[in-house]
């Protein structure tokens, strides 16, 4: 607590770093986004314009990442203005659907990936060193950090090409429109994206295969009691609940708009358990996934070849830059990765499409999404920057 209060009341301090960010063209547009008149998106999440210490800006920027189930689970200890310690926070993991936590892990990778393209912007680059006090097991998580990440003011800094992409990238459930992507349109991205650590495979031919995996991976997550519970706690059902707690899932990020989407977010009562749980409510809402699975253009996956805590991590990092590579060309991106979950219910059908893509021993399937264009999706919420430090 002390230290918070330092870090906020010492933001008045004029950094060198925060004088040299005035006035660097592509900064206004990473730091602000190109919002358009009317909209409200930028009182969603921190204002990186807030702070003058670059490590708190350097975290503002990377709060844009995506996390499954909008978790954020992301926890700082400010080390000095230019350092923190970076965990994963251990109150906020999703053991019915990711047992081993690998998902939060891959988060934990985007929001490293998204800090450090951010901030070259502001002439800043980041040296990130990976569990800087080991990483073992399980109860290591939340206690021992994911990275040490300094941030420092480097001569020639070039601004990544990714960088003014970072406000624009959402996740998007909304149907595919148009054409099949072509794979020249995949190999731009993968060039966009950079080196990466991960084998990432695509696909455009035979989607009817994948149509069906990703549908009986929804239907058995909606009705396996444990994993739609976890679901549903993390719901919010109203435009105030989503601004007052500033992560999770909704109605309108499922893709539903306007007038629909007040009746649908009526119906499931404020996550009443009993009409969310009933058969009746998930045959509902598998109908409305159902047209969004049929729409599948093409299908992204990740693969590594061992399954290791940085293996998670660079997963996300690699995962990251192809989802900024998405944006720049007004591609959005959609995972679907039920099938991959490492619970029982699921054992089967994950070992279907292991198979299916045919990864075996070591290997792992990191990631799998739907690509294609869609309608702008509903915008999503962050919690504000003082929740994340610890
Ligand atoms: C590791 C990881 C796994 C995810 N898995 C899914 C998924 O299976 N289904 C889905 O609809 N969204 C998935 N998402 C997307 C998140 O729900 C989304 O990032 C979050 O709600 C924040 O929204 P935004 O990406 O638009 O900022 C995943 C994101 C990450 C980083």
């Amino acid at each position: 607590m002390e230290r918070r209060e330092f870090i906020i009341k010492s933001g008045v301090v004029i950094t060198a770093a925060a004088l040299l960010s005035a006035g660097h063209p592509a900064i206004a547009q990473t730091l602000s986004g190109a919002e358009k008149p009317g909209e409200k998106r930028n009182k969603k999440r921190p204002d990186p314009h807030r702070f003058s210490q670059p490590i708190m800006k350097a975290i503002a920027i990377g709060l844009n990442a995506p996390s499954p189930h909008n978790t954020q689970s992301w926890k700082f200890k400010i080390i000095d203005d230019n350092s923190m310690l970076f965990y994963v926070d251990r109150e906020v993991l999703l053991p019915a659907t990711d047992p081993p936590s690998r998902q939060i892990h891959i988060g934990a990778g985007c929001f490293i990936e998204t800090l450090a393209i951010g901030i070259t912007p502001l002439g800043l680059t980041a040296d990130i060193q990976y569990f800087p006090e080991g990483y073992e097991e399980a109860d290591d998580f939340g206690i021992k950090p994911v990275a040490e990440i300094q941030v420092r003011q480097a001569d020639n800094v070039a601004v990544h090409p990714l960088a003014p992409y970072i406000l624009d990238r959402q996740t998007n459930r909304r149907p595919s429109t148009g054409e099949i992507v072509k794979r020249t349109t995949f190999e731009d991205l993968q060039a966009m994206a950079g080196e990466v650590h991960s084998k990432v495979l695509f696909f455009n031919e035979n989607l009817n295969t994948f149509k069906d995996i990703f549908y009986r991976g929804l239907d058995i997550e909606s009705r396996t009691r444990s994993t739609n519970e976890e679901t549903r706690l993390l719901f919010r059902f109203s435009e105030s609940e989503r601004a007052e707690k500033g992560n999770g899932l909704s109605i309108p990020q499922m893709g539903y708009k306007g007038l629909m989407a007040k009746i649908v977010e009526m119906s499931v009562r404020k996550g009443d358990p009993v009409a969310w749980h009933k058969s009746s409510t998930i045959d509902k809402s598998m109908k409305h996934i159902k047209k969004a699975i049929e729409s599948t253009k093409g299908v992204v996956i990740w693969i590594t070849e061992t399954n290791t805590f940085k293996d998670w991590v660079e997963n996300g990092r690699d995962y990251m830059r192809f989802s900024l590579a998405c944006t720049a060309r007004g591609l959005y991106l959609h995972p679907y990765n039920q099938a991959i979950q490492e619970y029982a219910e699921m054992d089967d059908l994950r070992a279907e499409f292991d198979q299916l893509i045919g990864v075996s021993g070591t290997q792992k399937i990191q990631m799998v999404v739907r690509i294609g264009h869609s309608s702008k999706p509903y915008y999503t919420y962050r919690k504000s920057l003082e929740d994340y430090l610890m």
